[in-house]
């Protein structure tokens, strides 16, 4: 149980941190008790800290919507929101997975909302697939033909489903998401104002059912964390390097080091998140998610430090750690 500034247990689940103005904040799905929690009924939660230890209640910073003919009515799904600041309109911006109420996980759409202030309250701008009309980059021949999975979306837009985003040194964005049935992962490059996708984008590892996207960037290459396709039932992590987020990614098998259950269930969790922790040298933290399902508010978060070996990130079980292992 990790306890907020009142005592009680965090309830941001498949959580996205950002780092402003020294605070950093904790952006994630509210739960309710029972498996009636593994919808929305009050949206996103917000918590800040600004030494990662404590956390304060900033309340509900995205709340879904009383107008019955939202998007994100009370009973919709919001998952895995992540939030960027937009240093050229000071909006702070939050993307979303939404899946509309009452019809399972078929809609695969992203929601996108803006906030003047980091805690909130955010206005949603909308929902919908991506890029419809546009293929992407590396589309072949026969990714365009009828019957394949990306040219069934063409026209309507492209699947996205576990998502997370990812800002750059020079400040372009990125959103990369599960797509195609969850059979591909999608990387998206985002218009300068961070609401839209730009027209560029690419497919890549296609048929390996990636979910739960995690990504940081160290030593100008980028890493990329994530599960297999399992719903809430923890699976097998994997770890991925590119040297360029649009580029080819290559697959680094499994970054987990423990006994034969904690690596075959990344500690009883998936990936959510990558957090570089300020004003430390090359120190990350690995969070992922212990979901409960039957009693969605009970779920747990798993933080790890992440260590390198030969350039290549692993996660390791430690029952109790604080940031002094990164000095
Ligand atoms: C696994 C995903 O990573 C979660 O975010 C959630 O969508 C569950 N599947 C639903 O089964």
């Amino acid at each position: 149980m990790w306890p907020d500034n009142k005592g009680v247990h965090i309830n941001a689940h498949g959580g996205g941190m950002l780092s402003h103005g020294g605070v950093t904040y904790w952006f994630g799905e509210h739960k309710i008790a029972g498996e009636a929690g593994n919808v929305a009924h009050a949206g996103v939660h917000v918590y800040s800290s600004r030494n990662l230890y404590d956390w304060r209640d900033e309340g509900i910073a995205l709340s879904v919507s009383d107008d019955p003919v939202s998007d994100i009515v009370d009973g919709c799904v919001i998952e895995r929101p992540k939030v960027m600041y937009n240093a050229t309109t000071r909006l702070f911006v939050m993307w979303f997975h939404l899946e509309l109420a009452g019809k399972g996980y078929d809609a695969a759409r992203c929601g996108v909302a803006t906030s003047e202030s980091p805690t909130g309250p955010y206005q949603f701008i909308g929902s919908s697939r991506l890029c419809a009309g546009i293929w992407p980059r590396n589309a072949s021949d026969d990714d365009k033909l009828p019957g394949a999975k990306l040219a069934r979306d063409f026209e309507g837009g492209q699947m996205s489903r576990d998502m997370t985003l990812f800002v750059d040194d020079d400040g372009s964005a990125y959103q990369l998401s599960a797509s195609e049935d969850n059979q591909s992962l999608h990387i998206y490059r985002l218009s300068s104002d961070y609401l839209r996708p730009s027209d560029v984008y690419v497919r890549r590892l296609v048929g390996r059912y990636n979910e739960a996207p995690a990504v940081f960037k160290r030593e100008g290459r980028y890493f990329l964390f994530s599960s297999g396709c399992t719903g809430w039932r923890p699976n097998p992590a994997r770890i991925a390097v590119a040297d360029s987020l649009l580029g080819e990614w290559t697959e680094l098998g499994n970054p987990c080091i423990g006994t034969p259950e904690q690596v075959e269930t990344t500690f009883e969790s998936q990936s959510t998140y990558v957090l570089p922790v300020e004003r430390k040298r090359d120190a990350f933290i690995f969070m992922a998610d212990r979901w409960r399902p039957l009693d969605a508010i009970d779920g747990r978060y798993i933080w790890l430090p992440i260590r390198f070996v030969d350039g290549v990130p692993r996660i390791e079980w430690a029952g109790e750690w604080d940031l002094s292992v990164f000095s």
